[in-house]
């Protein structure tokens, strides 16, 4: 069965394909030919999935899931939260700006937990204007600094629940084994 994830992030793509990849083909918006920006403007991870997802199956006639992350501080009220990938004033997804402010802001602070938040939704083509949605959470705290190269965004200063490494330093094996994503893709493929 073909889908499409609306990505083109290989990082993404890949960890999505080694869950998924057995059972589904997985489009890229690539493979699809959509070259355009989706819009993403809602203030809400659920929103932002919905509004990509809604966008190919309405467009491009493909069933869809889209995807939406946010990396929620409570000691930050949340932040950066649907506003991850631009947190650092005037970027978007410069990974490097945005751990950086993440630092500053929690320099001096106790409380350093931290949760990753994945919103998938599902919208497929028979459904007119419906949609299904799948969360998927891991906790851990951040780092002082930097740890590891491995992965992507926010990897190298996020050390999940229950290790004492951060995702960059756990690798692919073992973050794609307790992930965000990977907790509501598991939701997802078990739904399909
Ligand atoms: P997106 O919604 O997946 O594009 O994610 C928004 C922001 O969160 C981006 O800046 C990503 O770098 C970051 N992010 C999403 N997933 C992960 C992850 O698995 N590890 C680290 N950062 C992530």
């Amino acid at each position: 069965m073909k889908i499409v994830f609306a990505t083109n992030n290989k990082h993404k793509l890949d960890e999505i394909r080694s869950i998924l990849g057995s059972r589904f083909e997985i489009l890229s918006l690539n493979d699809i030919g959509c070259h355009v920006d989706i819009p993403e403007t809602a203030n809400t991870l659920e929103g932002n999935a919905i509004q990509k997802a809604r966008y190919i199956v309405d467009n491009y006639g493909y069933d869809c899931f889209a995807d939406d992350t946010g990396l929620e501080v409570p000691s930050l009220g949340g932040e950066p939260g649907v506003h991850s990938a631009r947190y650092a004033e005037g970027t978007d997804h410069n990974s490097e700006a945005n751990m950086q402010k993440l630092l500053r802001c929690l320099a001096g602070k106790d409380d350093r937990r931290a949760q990753f938040r994945t919103v998938i939704c599902l919208a497929r083509k028979e459904d007119v204007a419906d949609y299904t949605l799948f969360e998927g959470i891991v906790k851990g705290t951040i780092a002082k600094e930097k740890q590891g190269t491995e992965g992507f965004g926010y990897d190298p200063i996020f050390v999940p629940e229950g290790y004492n490494e951060s995702f960059a330093q756990l690798g692919m094996d073992i973050k794609n084994g307790i992930s965000h994503r990977a907790r509501a893709v598991e939701k997802l493929a078990r739904y399909l």
